[in-house]
Parts: C-alpha cells; structure tokens; sequence
C-alpha cells in the first residue's frame, strides 16, 4: 500500500500550483468553534469572495448564563474588524469581544487574549431591548452603559445559530469600535453567525445634569 496523501499536501500542493500559474488563489484558515479561550481545528480554503481568517474570543451573558467561546474561520476582509467589541443590553445581556482578521493562508492558528471584562457603570444610558423572531424592537427600557461603551446600537437582521436560522433585532450600549459594522455585513459572535441588515450606531446621549 501506497501512503496516503494527506488533506494538507493536497491543499498546499493546490496553492503552490494556483501561485505558480499567477490564479487568484483562495484564502485557507482554520475552522472551529468551541468553549473556552481557545480552539483548534482542520484547515479549509474559503469560498469565493471570503478573502480573511477570523478568531475571536467571546465573553457573554445571556439572562445571567454567562460562557467563553472561541471562533475560528474565513469571512469577508470588509467585514471583518480587529479589536475590542463591547455591548450591553441588560444587566444579565452582555458581549465582549476580541477579535483578529488576518489575510494569509492559516494566519488565524493563534490565540487571542480574552477580552477585558470591565462591567463599571459610566453613566450614560441606552435603549435597549432584545427581540428574537422580530425585525425591530421598541427599546422602551434603559442598558446602563458600561466600561467604554459610549454608543447606542439598534442591530436588525438574521442570526444563525447551527442549522436554525431567524430574525432578530436588539438595541442598548456599544463601544464605538462597534459602529464599524455595517449593514449587509456577515459578522461571527463567539456563538452565533449574525447577517445584519440594519446597523444603526450613535453616541449615547449625555445625561442630564453633567456638562459637556
Ligand atoms: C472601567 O470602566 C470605568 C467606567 O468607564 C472606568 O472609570 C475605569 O477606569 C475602567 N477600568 C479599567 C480597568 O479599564
């Protein structure tokens, strides 16, 4: 019996192959998805058009259940934004992220440091709401905004999460590093695939009583 050619000759052979005749060559990264601050997977060449290697590190809260996820995979180069996320819409809903996008092959097989996890009150306030299955949200209650977020967001589209895919909508306090996003973007959570169809982002309003 021959040896078989593994998975990784294959695609390095391809990309030297798709190099040596001057072909836009697709990007390969390395896919997983799991708990914790860290992950590892099996390389796979991105589709057409998904021109980065993504790996975040999540912290979130939801109605208090809070958990460490790590995402690793191709997206878009546009979509795509390294650094620091931080959303609020409650006291028990919450996001941070880290993030780093990268555009050579296999350049996300690193780790990121989990996100700082700052949950000081600053004093400005936000809408804020959560809606799922909906396409808008009243945003009739009030996130107090922690950390540095200092924008308030209204986040419409679809989320995905494994094969179940819905509407969902939700408002509340942001970083300002979240007003990058902009409609018609593919974003990842630690958690969730988010296609986001309605991006709005402002700087929260000062509260009454302090100066500018
Ligand atoms: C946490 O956030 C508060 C409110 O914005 C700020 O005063 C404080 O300096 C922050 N702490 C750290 C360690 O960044």
């Amino acid at each position: 019996m021959r040896p078989s050619t593994s998975p990784g000759t294959v695609l390095l052979a391809f990309t030297l192959l798709c190099a040596l005749l001057g072909l836009g060559c697709p990007l390969s990264c390395e896919v997983c998805k799991g708990p914790g601050p860290s992950c590892s997977g099996r390389m796979k060449t991105c589709e057409a058009g998904k021109d980065a290697c993504v790996v975040l590190v999540g912290e979130s809260s939801t109605k208090g259940h809070q958990s460490v996820n790590t995402y690793k995979n191709c997206m878009k180069f546009r979509d795509c934004h390294s650094g620091f996320v931080s959303t609020t819409m409650g006291p028990k809903d919450y996001m941070v992220t880290n993030t780093h996008c990268c555009q050579s092959d296999g350049c996300n097989r690193v780790s990121v440091s989990p996100p700082l996890n700052n949950r000081t009150e600053n004093g400005l306030l936000c809408p804020a709401c959560i809606a799922p299955f909906q396409e808008t949200c009243p945003g009739t209650q009030a996130a107090r905004c922690v950390g540095q977020e200092t924008h308030c967001i209204y986040f419409a589209g679809n989320v995905q999460a494994g094969i179940f895919n819905t509407k969902f909508a939700t408002r509340g306090c942001a970083t300002a590093s979240a007003c990058h996003t902009s409609a018609g973007a593919e974003v990842p959570s630690a958690s969730y695939l988010y296609f986001l169809r309605r991006v709005d982002c402002l700087p929260a309003p000062q509260p009454p009583g302090r100066a500018e």
